[in-house]
């Protein structure tokens, strides 16, 4: 299919197929501009113009688990392994209560020391403590995990399925099985958490047709939440001499999650800025709604290094709330105030507007 048709139907809200899918996540020169602007105009619409900071404390880099791609990795020896107590994490998420945040991110490797019970006792102090959303990353776990979490106040959880083409998933994850973290994530939208995925772009082996058959999957798991960023190698890792994908093919897939999925939130994620100054800022402007300051303390940031160069280090929270906050009014958006939840309504109105145009 042309370029011209695919976009048409991309923008009319037609229901996602890898026909016309293919020619976005391919387009070139101007028609990757256009793309890109029929993505902002939908954000736009869709989801106003406002955007919505989540803060990231990232609260454990021990793992169990050897995912070839990431520096967290339990055989990477030459990473120092840290864990913040439940004191120290709640004094940070009271800290970015304090800076404005509505909603915080608390994500760690596979660490089991966290138990069911130790986690769940963190999600109730600060549901307690704060009236902040609170969204989980902390990989796979079991149902009654899962379902101890969200009885605890958990809101949202964030799964990427990182690909969902069986032969790539299982060349990077040693340990790691498609159709398990698929049930992972089956499980999390039965428990009723707002859903997050998304995958890496630029992962040895994986093209156009690779990423549209993950939008498809993605959008009959019914996402809500969709985070994507450029796979970055790790000199410490099994992919290290791996290429690694480009700023321009994730802003590429993000302008096309966008058109597939109006009101999910997106984040322009700190892979984008790490991989250009002004990636963060290119994403919003192809689609992205969502932005996620660290606000990890400055004396572990570095530790939890999952690709090589990330960016604000040795900044502190405060630092960052100002300088996104900053970035975000450079580019004529507004910072949200709401507590990011999805709006059902709106899901209904995506489902009714994706019917019409059926
Ligand atoms: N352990 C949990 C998990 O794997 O879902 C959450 C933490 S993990 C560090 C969060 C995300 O980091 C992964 O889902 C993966 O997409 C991303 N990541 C890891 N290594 C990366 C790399 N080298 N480049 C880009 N993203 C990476
Ligand atoms: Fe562990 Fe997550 Fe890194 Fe895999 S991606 S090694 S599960 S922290
Ligand atoms: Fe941390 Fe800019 S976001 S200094």
């Amino acid at each position: 299919m042309d370029f011209k048709k695919a976009l048409e139907l991309g923008v009319s809200g037609a229901g996602p197929d890898t026909a016309w899918l293919v020619p976005l996540l391919d387009a070139k020169g101007a028609d990757e501009s256009a793309l890109m602007s029929a993505a902002d105009k939908k954000r736009s619409v869709t989801m106003g113009d406002s955007v919505h900071l989540r803060g990231l404390i990232e609260f454990s880099n021990y793992c169990r688990k050897n995912c070839h791609y990431c520096g967290l990795r339990k055989d990477n020896k030459k990473v120092e392994r840290y864990r913040l107590s439940k004191e120290k994490i709640l004094e940070t998420a009271l800290k970015a209560e304090k800076l404005g945040y509505k909603t915080l991110v608390l994500q760690s490797g596979e660490d089991l020391q966290f138990s069911r019970e130790e986690m769940s006792e963190v999600i109730k102090e600060l549901k307690n403590k704060t009236k902040i959303a609170v969204t989980l990353s902390l990989g796979e776990r079991d149902e009654e995990t899962y379902r101890a979490w969200r009885k605890a106040g958990a809101d949202r959880y964030l799964l990427r399925i990182e690909t969902t083409d069986p032969e790539i998933f299982k060349k990077i994850h040693p340990d790691s099985d498609l159709e398990h973290r698929k049930n992972c994530l089956y499980t999390l939208r039965k428990l009723g958490y707002q859903l997050g995925s998304g995958v890496m772009v630029g992962l040895p082996g994986q093209d156009a047709l690779s990423l549209a058959k993950d939008i498809v999957w993605m959008h009959d798991l019914g996402v809500e939440m969709i985070g994507i960023g450029p796979f970055l190698p790790h000199k410490e890792t099994p992919l290290k001499d791996e290429k690694g994908g480009t700023l321009n093919q994730a802003l590429r897939l993000i302008a096309v999650l966008r058109l597939v999925f109006p009101y999910a939130h997106m984040p322009a994620t700190t892979a984008m800025g790490t991989i250009d100054p002004m990636g963060r800022e290119k994403a919003l402007q192809s689609g992205a709604n969502v932005m996620m300051p660290n606000i990890t303390p400055t004396e572990v940031r570095p530790l939890y290094e999952i690709y090589p160069n990330k960016i604000c280090l040795d900044e502190s929270a405060e630092k960052c709330f100002g300088c996104v906050t900053a970035r975000i009014i450079a580019i004529g958006r507004t910072v949200g105030t709401d507590y990011g939840h999805t709006k059902r309504s709106d899901r209904r109105q995506a489902t009714s507007e994706k019917r019409k145009a059926t």
